[in-house]
């Protein structure tokens, strides 16, 4: 079976895997493996996309990447490149977009339990906008704000009762989710009335996201009618105008042939249709609207690179071929059962003779696999074995299991590489510990 090639991913000449103009065999003995290879070009055209779909639509916008699909310093500095703002959803994602120069107008805070010091960190640094998720935050945020003597723009999130279809673990936009205030239940709306009351806050918009990897704009489009549904009520009940609409991320990918993944623009051609015909009809005017992509920006353009060890093959039942790396730079398998391809970097040899495998890696647990049951050339140990789109929650779910050093990070780009984040040492996984006595 032909491997997905993603961006400008190919294979050259000498039939190897090229990314990025880089031949991934060199990346794979240049810096080791396991490797997270970006392939910058792809990062490039999607945030492009989303950008100039709303400048074709003509309408006000912000494109916020969802920095916890993959970041480092060096994204940060890309994504600002291509004049995209970011959600941070903790003190340390928040603390890597200001050392990485990223204006901190430009940056939203989620998350359903900001601590006070996280609070105090993003008001100390004029954050752009939190996203206020629950009734402790309101109390807790406008505490400070008194103290700090400061208003805060905000957002109120948004729990819009939309199953969306997608993984359980990552589904948010339902009633019964921790995320955000209920429509239905009216907490939605005692939050709009204790935020409007409170001095402190400047209620710039509302925001929901129902979910994740979402592969059609059917959920997409009940969040939206729900959500200017709420917005025209509250015009006129409590003359409340929502200068922005965040609609969130969730946009589905590619990971293997079987999925067919809509153009990530299509969502935001849908969104943004009712967001302006209900706007005309009911004389609102049309709102700033944002959304937050992750793992559309990264998950395709970022493969993994390992070298292949042992071999186990139990007769009729299953043939396990061993990697580098596993669960700590990719829990994705074993958390969802999410669904991979991969194949051999180096195509020069036979190519013919296939066996189904299941890619393991080498950690001490049997749900360490990446890959369950795949056709693949015969595999040798020594051979580079790509993994594709693991752009997204891939390094940044990383773990330290069985001390395990965190793989390096590498961005190829017009025939260039560059490390972006070091291969932990065994120094490093020392680092923070102390002696007994
Ligand atoms: N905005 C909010 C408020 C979110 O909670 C998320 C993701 C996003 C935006 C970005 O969604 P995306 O465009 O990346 O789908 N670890 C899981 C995914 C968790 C997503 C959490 N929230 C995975 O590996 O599939």
């Amino acid at each position: 079976m032909m491997p997905i090639l993603f961006g400008t991913s190919k294979m050259n000449e000498k039939t190897h895997l090229e990314i990025g103009g880089c031949d991934t065999t060199v990346l794979a003995e240049k810096y080791g493996t396991p490797l997270y290879v970006y392939d910058v070009a792809c990062i490039r055209s999607q945030a492009r996309g989303f950008k100039e779909t709303f400048n074709q639509l003509e309408l006000e916008s912000k494109v916020t990447y969802a920095s916890k699909a993959f970041t480092c310093i060096a994204m940060y500095q890309l994504i600002q490149e291509e004049g995209l703002c970011c959600d941070v959803v903790s003190g340390g994602e928040l603390f890597t977009a200001l050392k990485a120069g990223i204006s901190a107008s430009d940056i939203a805070f989620h998350g359903n339990n900001k601590t006070y010091a996280e609070l105090k960190m993003a008001i100390d640094a004029k954050i752009g906008t939190i996203m206020i998720d629950n009734f402790h935050e309101i109390e807790l945020l406008s505490s400070i704000l008194e103290e700090q003597d400061q208003k805060q723009a905000v957002m109120l999130r948004l729990a819009p009762g939309v199953d969306a279809y997608t993984h359980k673990f990552i589904l948010t936009g339902q009633e019964d989710s921790k995320f955000g205030f209920d429509i239905k239940s009216g907490q939605a709306e005692e939050a709009l009335k204790k935020v409007l009351a409170d001095p402190h806050f400047d209620l710039i918009g509302l925001h929901c996201h129902i979910g994740s990897q979402i592969f059609d704009t059917e959920g997409f489009k009940i969040a939206t009618e729900k959500m200017m549904a709420v917005m025209m009520d509250w015009k006129t009940r409590y003359e409340f105008v929502a200068k922005s609409l965040n609609l969130g991320g969730g946009f589905g990918v590619k990971y293997t042939q079987e999925d067919d993944p809509l153009e990530p623009t299509a969502y935001v051609k849908e969104i943004a249709t009712i967001v302006k015909a209900t706007c005309h009809k009911e004389n609102y005017p049309i709102p700033s609207i944002w959304i937050e992509p992750g793992r559309s920006i990264v998950a395709e353009a970022g493969t993994t690179l390992y070298t292949v060890g042992s071999k186990k093959e139990i007769p009729g039942i299953r043939t396990y071929v061993s990697v580098d790396g596993g669960m700590g730079e990719n829990i994705r398998t074993a958390l969802y059962d999410a669904k991979y391809e991969a194949f051999p970097a180096d195509q020069s040899g036979d190519m013919k003779e296939e066996e189904l495998v299941s890619i393991t890696g080498k950690y001490c647990e049997s749900g360490d696999m990446l890959i369950h049951d795949i056709k693949l050339p015969k595999l040798e140990a020594g051979d580079i074995l790509a993994m594709t789109s693991t752009g997204a929650y891939g390094y940044s779910m990383a773990s330290n299991y069985n001390r395990n050093p965190r793989p390096a990070v590498v961005f190829a780009e017009n025939g260039e590489s560059r490390l972006v984040i070091k291969r932990e040492t065994y120094e490093d996984l020392t680092h923070l510990d102390l002696p007994l006595k």
